[in-house]
């Protein structure tokens, strides 16, 4: 399958080009130049005529071009507006124009915060954009809504925080996505959004006792890493942030592979071997 992939020198983009690259014939495109094996094309999202030639011969688009939450200070409403949703639109009219009606776009648990957060309102208007061409033009498009995937560079204690926070592995993300594309290519998804995160066991109990004995939850569930925990001073929040995955894991099979537990076991691996964790 020829796949479109929008985005691709971004951190997702990327890890999705390395996921899908044995199996599938790639095009990426970015708005600089990148160098790359695959066919290459250069567009501006936000300029339609730069963007409507992209989908040619493609058989299915993945979108993941956005500024988000870590842009939030520095880009205005404006910018915000012009590449999530002018950029939106324009691929959806070059993927019309191309006849491609199979795509993956990428939306943000953000868009809880549609009503007063300008990144979320454009996740809200973009999945409504998704839904117009999908009711009038029978795309078939899985928008996913992850957690925040953000790499967290060499700071390996400060990710392992953020899991019980707003945080979700960058691997599961591209995971999640090779599923949303299989999910719209076997038609189990017509028109839907998942949310994207970690899958902590916890109980209503355990979460109710973590506001007081955050390190006993953890050590009745993930027994052994009680020495480790303190070497490192682990922070613990509160209360943890609990993702709501049951329909991600019944319709689309996610089945995300990181979660505090393995960061503890991975943690506990790199001190043994003396690699650096910060
Ligand atoms: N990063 C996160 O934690 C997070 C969380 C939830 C949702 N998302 C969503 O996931 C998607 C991908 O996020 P990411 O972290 O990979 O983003 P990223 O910032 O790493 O990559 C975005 C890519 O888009 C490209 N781009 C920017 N402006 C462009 C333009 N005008 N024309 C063409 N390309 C342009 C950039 O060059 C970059 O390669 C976004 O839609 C984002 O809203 C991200």
């Amino acid at each position: 399958m020829k796949i479109l992939i929008t985005g691709a020198g971004g951190s997702l983009g990327s890890g999705l080009a390395e996921a899908l690259d044995v199996a599938h014939e790639l095009v990426l495109s970015d708005y600089f130049d990148m160098k790359t094996d695959s066919e290459y094309r250069r567009a501006d999202m936000r300029v339609l005529d730069e963007v409507l030639p992209l989908a040619r011969g493609c058989d299915f688009i993945v979108h993941t071009p956005a500024w988000h939450g870590m842009h939030g200070g520095q880009k205005s409403e404006a910018d915000f507006w012009q590449l999530n949703v002018d950029g939106t639109f324009n691929i959806l009219q070059s993927a019309l124009q191309h006849n491609v009606r199979r795509m993956v776009w990428i939306s943000s648990v953000s868009i809880a915060h549609w009503e007063k957060d300008k990144y979320g309102f454009t996740k809200f208007i973009g999945e409504h954009l998704c839904g117009y061409y999908h009711r009038v033009h029978n795309f078939r498009i899985c928008m996913l809504r992850p957690w925040d995937f953000t790499p967290y560079g060499s700071d390996f204690i400060r990710y392992g925080e953020r899991l019980l926070g707003g945080g979700v592995d960058r691997r599961d993300v591209i995971a999640a996505t090779v599923r949303a594309i299989e999910a719209v290519n076997e038609g189990t998804v017509q028109y839907d959004a998942f949310e994207i995160g970690k899958d902590h066991p916890f109980t209503p109990e355990e979460l109710a006792a973590f506001k007081t004995d955050p390190k006993g939850v953890i050590e009745n569930l993930w027994p052994g890493y009680g020495d480790i925990i303190d070497k490192y001073d682990i922070k613990f929040p509160e209360r943890p942030l609990v993702c709501d995955l049951k329909r991600t894991k019944e319709v689309l099979g996610y089945s995300p592979r990181y979660n505090f537990g393995s960061f503890l076991a991975e943690l506990q691996k790199r001190d043994a071997g003396g690699r650096p964790v910060r």
